[in-house]
């Protein structure tokens, strides 16, 4: 009944964004005086008007990162069965705090979780959580690993360890871990950046020369995050290297696949991320590369006993700790109240099977070829060095900011710019949609020859 009905409202709001434009051009001002003007909340209003009239702002004051020309940051086009599972979750708002106010939604977490955690080639004792996306489970992470290198961390804090902990990640490396750094109390000069080599890749030699340096300048190195699809130029760091290197000097290795994770599923892309089934910690976000509705993020870590130290908590007020076989969220992971977040995932997985969703990765990885071929048939350089379909280009002369404008305001497609290695800006481009054809990229390097 409820999938019938939303079948309906999907399709149409589907079409609507296919048809309509891509970038709001719109200013703060106009936004701030129409809600002061319609929505002082004096009186109560019909909600059949209110909610036309928030989709028609949505539809004209948003970037529609589900429109097939998006070709934006990691912002999916959403399965229909993932908007079903958002809401139904909204309605039955079950608490995922402990196991035993919801027992169906806990198990079919966990379900999930360990189905993709097998795929990661993690063991079957390694543990994982939904968070609300990649920035919390990098943050897990480190909370982890922190609390795994030094005992003392979670009682004491870093002001009883002598050595001060450092972390090695490149430029090219999510900002989160800047945040994180700040918000554990490493500080954000605890970050080191490892230099890259020509593909922006990290440099082994680099991070063994800065580890050796730092431990001989008295710091305390217990963590590398290796990267497996930056974010700008969907790179993957050479994960068996730092698997290898970790291993020698005892140090935590976290892989940041939050967006390029969900290759691990296609049989002609998981190659690339050989070395991550050996890593102590994943971040993977369903809410990119799974296509569902954002706040999904996934953490997993093979080391449970450390995940409970690190998030362990005892109250009165909380019904007593499950006993059995089973983990209360609230005393393994980063959140307390919790939002059934797991049910997108594994409702698009149920109903398109494994084999959906691989068509479905790999049709997006095979666009990204086709827009790659496309733009050097016409002229463009690329300059990035991905098997992800995320590339980078330029041609000479470009000035990226004024090309970037008149793209969006011809509504031609949505694109970013990005500096590769701290070189000069360029286009970027991420097939982020499973609804981009062949003929939708065409047509838009057809349009942006026009432009220059
Ligand atoms: C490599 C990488 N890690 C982490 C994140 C942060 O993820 P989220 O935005 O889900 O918090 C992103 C976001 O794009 C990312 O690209």
């Amino acid at each position: 009944m409820v999938c019938d009905q939303l079948r309906n409202v999907v399709t149409r709001v589907e079409a609507d964004v296919a048809s309509g434009p891509i970038v709001p051009l719109v200013t703060p001002q106009e936004i701030r005086s129409y809600l002061a003007s319609h929505y002082d909340f004096a009186r109560p209003l019909a909600l059949e008007d209110v909610c036309a009239d928030v989709e028609r702002m949505l539809r004209t004051w948003q970037v529609q990162v589900t429109h097939p020309r998006y070709f934006g940051l990691f912002n999916p086009s959403v399965t229909l069965a993932s908007v079903i599972a958002d809401t139904l979750v909204a309605m039955y708002n079950p608490q995922l705090a402990t196991w035993r106010t919801s027992p169906a939604a806990n198990e079919i977490e966990r379900h999930t979780l360990a189905w993709l955690s097998g795929k990661f080639g993690f063991p079957a004792d390694a543990v994982a959580s939904f968070t609300s996306g990649g920035a919390e489970a990098n943050l897990s992470a480190v909370i982890v690993a922190l609390t795994r290198a030094f005992p003392d961390y979670g009682e004491h804090g870093l002001r009883r360890l002598t050595a001060s902990p450092t972390v090695y990640l490149t430029d090219e490396s999510h900002h989160s871990f800047n945040k994180i750094a700040h918000m554990t109390g490493l500080g954000r000069r605890a970050i080191r950046i490892v230099a890259t080599d020509g593909h922006q890749r990290m440099d082994l030699d680099d991070l063994t020369r800065r580890i050796s340096e730092d431990r001989q300048s008295g710091l305390a190195p217990f963590m590398v995050v290796g990267t497996a699809g930056t974010t700008a130029a969907g790179v993957i760091d050479p994960l068996p290297d730092l698997v290898r290197f970790c291993r020698s000097e005892d140090l935590w290795l976290h892989v940041d696949a939050a967006w390029g994770g969900a290759a691990i599923i296609s049989p002609s892309l998981r190659g690339r991320l050989a070395g991550i089934e050996a890593a102590n910690s994943i971040t993977c976000d369903a809410h990119k590369w799974f296509s569902v509705p954002m706040a999904a993020g996934m953490f997993f870590c093979r080391h449970s006993d450390a995940v409970d130290e690190a998030f362990r908590a005892e109250t009165s007020y909380m019904p007593a700790k499950t006993v059995g076989p089973v983990r209360d969220p609230y005393t393994t992971s980063v959140q307390w109240s919790r939002r059934f977040i797991g049910l997108k995932l594994f409702l698009a997985l149920a109903q398109q099977g494994e084999s959906g969703y691989v068509q479905m990765i790999e049709h997006q990885a095979r666009m990204g070829d086709v827009l790659r071929e496309s733009l050097k048939r016409a002229g463009w350089r690329i300059v990035n060095d991905t098997p992800l379909p995320l590339v980078c280009f330029t041609r000479d002369g470009l000035v990226t900011a004024k090309f970037l404008a008149a793209l969006h305001q011809g509504q031609i497609a949505w694109m970013s710019e990005v500096r590769l290695g701290g070189g000069a800006p360029v286009v970027r481009a991420c097939v982020t949609s499973f609804r981009t054809t062949e003929a939708d990229i065409e047509w838009v390097v057809r349009e942006m020859g026009r432009l220059i």
